[in-house]
């Protein structure tokens, strides 16, 4: 752990907070919601479980156990209803705000629910945290917001068109975290997450982000589809990476009203990340097998590659991730393999 965590996680030891994270069920709702539990944190969550299930839930609370899990306050509800926001946010200092529609494909099919869940739920949640006084709000926004610009590494300042609903959406919630910070004083924090992997990201569905897919696909002996040539790039970026992050954005004082990106600052093919996933596999479990991949068509809204400069996060906010991709699908394999292996 690098000293500037060490020292947020002293510091929330010490002086204890109450948290709000909202999409608490999904992949990374839970992830925050694991570790603020194990820090002895108190945390009230809010999800509608439209693309999660409460089995994350229940893993969390199984693996930090009756004691820590006492603190936790659960309110099944939808973002969209701004009187549930508010009670959300009562007596809250610090807001996690995770819940929206994720996935590009989704928000192509239908655009119209993404806006409603990631555009008026954003606001929804901006106004009632606003209006309840609490301290941090830290939301999760997207590298999808660079769209078409080229440049690489990806530099905050500079983004291009978005190439898809959903990277509108997330590109209109930090528009709207800027306009609070200048009309109200009310300075919001956005992480650009770029492609988060990791325990508990959903492998099922017409959805299902490509790690989780290739592990449940390759653990059933599946043919996996590489859309493209493989030779498309992303920067993978391990959750606990994520998670740091978060709690950094909100413990550092002087660091907010900003977007900063929050990945691990490499770039892997999809064609790497093929061997990398097969190589967890075959070490994990000898003799299994499973088929070639099978390139097929580009994917519509996808960009050809992504690669984040992680300067500003170190700089502002301490950040210094820990996992790499191989070590993070180190981790995230013994996960799928306990799960579907
Ligand atoms: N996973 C990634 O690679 C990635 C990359 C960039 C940004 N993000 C963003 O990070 C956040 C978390 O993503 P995730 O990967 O954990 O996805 P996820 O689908 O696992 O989690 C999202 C959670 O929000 C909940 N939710 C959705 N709409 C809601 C609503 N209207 N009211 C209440 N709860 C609602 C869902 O039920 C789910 O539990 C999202 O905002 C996503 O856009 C994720």
């Amino acid at each position: 752990m690098n000293d500037n965590y060490e020292n947020c996680v002293k510091d929330l030891i010490s002086d204890r907070k109450k948290w709000l994270v909202t999409g608490v069920a999904g992949f990374i709702g839970s992830n925050l919601l694991e570790t603020l539990l194990k820090l002895d944190q108190t945390v009230v969550g809010l999800d509608n479980f439209s693309t999660s299930h409460r089995g994350n839930l229940d893993e969390v609370r199984a693996l930090v156990g009756e004691s820590r899990w006492s603190r936790f306050t659960f309110i099944e509800g939808d973002i969209c209803d701004l009187a549930t926001c508010r009670k959300a946010c009562e007596g809250i200092d610090h807001v996690l705000h995770q819940a929206a529609l994720g996935s590009v494909p989704r928000s192509i099919e239908d655009p119209v629910t993404t806006n409603a869940n990631n555009i008026s739920g954003f606001l929804n949640m901006l106004v009632a945290a606003k209006d309840a006084g609490v301290s941090r709000f830290v939301y999760a926004a997207s590298s999808s917001t660079y769209g078409d610009h080229p440049g690489l590494p990806k530099i905050e300042e500079e983004i291009g068109n978005p190439l898809s609903p959903y990277a509108v959406t997330k590109y209109v919630n930090e528009l709207y975290a800027d306009v609070f910070a200048r009309t109200y004083g009310f300075r919001a924090t956005g992480l650009r997450y770029f492609n988060v992997f990791g325990p508990r990201q959903d492998p099922e569905g017409a959805y299902a982000a490509v790690i989780p897919k290739w592990f449940s696909g390759m653990l059933r002996g599946e043919s996996i589809y590489i859309n493209g040539d493989g030779e498309t790039s992303r920067d993978f970026c391990y959750v606990d990476n994520v998670v740091q992050a978060n709690l950094l954005a909100a413990c550092t004082e002087n660091a907010q009203g900003e977007v900063y990106n929050v990945a691990f600052g490499e770039r892997t093919t999809l064609n790497e990340l093929f061997d990398l996933i097969a190589g967890e596999l075959r070490q994990k479990r000898p003799g299994i097998v499973f088929p070639p991949p099978v390139h097929r068509e580009f994917r519509a809204g996808d960009v050809r590659h992504s690669l984040a400069d992680i300067g500003k996060a170190r700089r502002l906010l301490g950040y210094e991730p820990q996992y790499s991709v191989r070590s993070g699908l180190n981790k995230a394999s013994d996960w799928y393999i306990a799960k579907l292996g």
